[in-house]
């Protein structure tokens, strides 16, 4: 199968780059193909432009860092999106990411206020980490926030299958190194789990 993987954080040594290299690595050991978009690294422009809002045309076409981005969506089977919960939600670049290639007629259409889910047929795993206790998270009522926001509002609008929601709770910095490895051999083995050797 064809994974995208796509990842936001600043830091290429944070512990949310280390989940997203192992489960790639997982999965190519699996004989899968991955694609990581490292949203930093690439220097993804997140700020949507006002001429994307209008609609497609000859003297309007996608921009080109979109029109490659929903290419490489269209052409993989999984996508798995990994971030940090920055105030209970996806830090700015990747919402910018959403916002930019999520766009109307690529990912969804919507006709009376009811949203149209245009990439059926696709599974896609959401990998999060918090800072705070998934326990705390929920008792708050935070946790089913993340939960309608980014679960069902983005990827099951857009009409992907949601295997997994991986959350990797009480993530601070200098993690113990036996916590760190757990949490490396959890993302490997959510990869298996989903996605048999090929
Ligand atoms: C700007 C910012 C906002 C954050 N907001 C939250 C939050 O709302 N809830 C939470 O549990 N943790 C929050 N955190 C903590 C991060 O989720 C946590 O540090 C991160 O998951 C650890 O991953 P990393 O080591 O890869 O940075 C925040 C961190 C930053 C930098």
């Amino acid at each position: 199968m064809k994974h995208l993987i796509v990842v936001a954080h600043p830091s290429e040594e944070s512990f949310t780059l280390a989940l997203a290299r192992a489960y790639a690595a997982e999965l190519e050991l699996l004989g899968h193909s991955t694609t990581i978009y490292d949203l930093y690294r690439m220097g993804f422009n997140p700020v949507l432009a006002a001429h994307e809002l209008e609609p497609v045309r000859a003297d309007n076409p996608v921009s080109g860092d979109v029109a490659r981005a929903q290419e490489d969506i269209r052409d993989a089977d999984v996508l798995t999106v990994i971030y940090p919960l920055w105030w209970l939600s996806m830090p700015a670049m990747m919402k910018g990411y959403v916002d930019r290639v999520f766009a109307r007629g690529f990912a969804y259409e919507s006709h009376g206020g009811i949203v149209h889910g245009l990439l059926s047929g696709k599974k896609s795993v959401l990998v999060t980490l918090s800072g705070a206790p998934l326990p705390v998270l929920v008792q708050t009522g935070n946790w089913n926030a993340v939960q309608v926001l980014q679960d069902t509002h983005i990827l099951r609008s857009a009409g992907f299958e949601l295997l997994e929601h991986l959350h990797f709770d009480e993530v601070v910095p200098h993690l113990a190194p036996a916590v760190a490895d757990q949490h490396i051999a959890h993302v490997r083995a959510c990869a298996r789990k989903h996605f048999p050797a090929n």
